[in-house]
């Protein structure tokens, strides 16, 4: 085998694609396992957006290159949708760019910004993916602290204290995931205020505000914080287009060209069938939003019934596509006691420390699971 690249050394294979083959192997052996790991929305897009698809395809030049950019209207349908649910405006020409997901946004962002050896601030709790793309273009990963007691935001004042003179990007999540914690405008204010005192890039990655959450907010409603912000968003839980791989970043224009540098380098744009559907589910209206919820709604008080048969706790206000409930006071460690129901009870739940060690005595519930499923696992308690 040819040698591979050092920076391969510092990532490690996603645990999801290593414990869900463990999974499907146990599928395999006839055990009916029950799935409530990944968010991957088992609900369809709607029936318009599935039409724009279609339709798609029989128009003139459907099938070539796309423009690095996206089409002009995709960009202002993203403009229209922040400006109507988040009251943010963004210039469709210059301050948004299409991305086939917004993981891949955090690559591009990383690749644009970073330099060997630069520190980026990561929370832990978070999306794994934050430290693993860090990792690959060689910067550093330096993480802070999320806890339940200081209500999963970053404590400021402890970060102050940290020589952040090699910090150059910050993560953050709100809502978060995988906790469902939702920042306050107050906060937001603090945060960007720190981010520019100190000169950092604060990404907020924003994939769940639509989700049980009443009160969907951007960091770029802050006012001037696209001097120093970025957000992205993203289709996959929103519009249940996971699959279809459709996110956009949105900033000032000097920070979009970078990361457009980097992505035209890499892609030769979005197909165009489904930037047409990605347009067409932009301009949902807000039924779309109040039926969706009514589902997630009802599997989430399941879930609340599965968590308390568990013993767990857990906050009912928190949002977003999963449960995230604590141990009971002397159990075993979150792997453990994942295992312990994988085994016995064929259930597949996140243990909580695949998104950091201040998950440990946490595990993860998945709401991309239907009902009968939810009531299926309750009953083999
Ligand atoms: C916090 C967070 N960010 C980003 C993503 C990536 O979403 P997508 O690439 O589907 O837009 C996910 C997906 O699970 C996520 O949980």
């Amino acid at each position: 085998m040819i040698q591979t690249a050092d920076r391969l050394k510092t990532v490690q294979e996603y645990y999801f694609s290593k414990k869900l083959r463990e999974v499907r192997g146990l599928m395999a052996q006839g055990k009916p396992i029950i799935n409530m790991g990944i968010g991957s929305p088992d609900l369809t897009p709607s029936e318009h957006v599935l039409k724009a698809i279609q339709n798609s395809v029989f128009e003139a030049g459907a099938h070539q290159y796309q423009s690095y950019q996206g089409l002009p209207q995709l960009r202002e349908a993203i403009a229209s949708f922040y400006n109507k649910r988040f009251d943010v405006t963004a210039d469709p020409a210059t301050e948004i760019l299409p991305l086939m997901g917004s993981k891949e946004g955090i690559m591009h962002i990383s690749l644009a910004f970073l330099n060997a050896g630069d520190e980026v601030l990561i929370p832990n709790p978070g999306y794994p993916t934050y430290t693993s793309v860090t990792n690959l273009v060689g910067a550093v990963p330096t993480y802070y602290d999320l806890t339940e007691e200081n209500g999963w935001f970053p404590d400021l004042e402890v970060l102050e204290e940290q020589d952040l003179s090699k910090v150059k990007i910050m993560w953050l999540s709100y809502p978060h995931m995988p906790t469902g914690a939702t920042a306050t405008r107050e906060q937001f204010v603090k945060i960007v205020a720190f981010a520019k005192k100190h000169t950092i890039l604060l990404v907020n990655d924003n994939p769940y505000s639509f989700v049980l959450n009443t009160d969907p907010a951007s960091i770029l409603s802050i006012p001037n914080a696209k001097d120093v912000c970025l957000e992205l968003n993203s289709l996959s839980k929103t519009f249940n287009m996971a699959g279809w791989r459709v996110g956009f970043v949105l900033g000032s224009e000097e920070h979009i060209n970078a990361i457009l540098k980097v992505k035209s380098n890499m892609d030769s744009g979005m197909f165009y069938g489904i930037q047409k559907g990605a347009i067409a589910a932009l301009e949902s209206s807000d039924d779309w939003f109040v039926e969706l919820n009514k589902v997630y709604s009802a599997r989430r008080e399941l879930i609340f019934q599965l968590a308390d048969t568990l013993g767990c706790s857990y906050d009912r206000d928190a949002v977003g596509l999963f449960v995230w409930a604590k141990l009971p006071e002397g159990s075993v460690a979150s792997e453990a006691f994942i295992d312990q129901i994988l085994y016995k009870k064929d259930l597949f739940i996140t243990p909580g420390t695949i998104f950091g060690s201040n998950g440990e005595g946490y595990i993860r519930f998945s709401l991309c699971i239907t009902e009968d499923k939810i009531k299926e696992a309750i009953a083999r308690f």
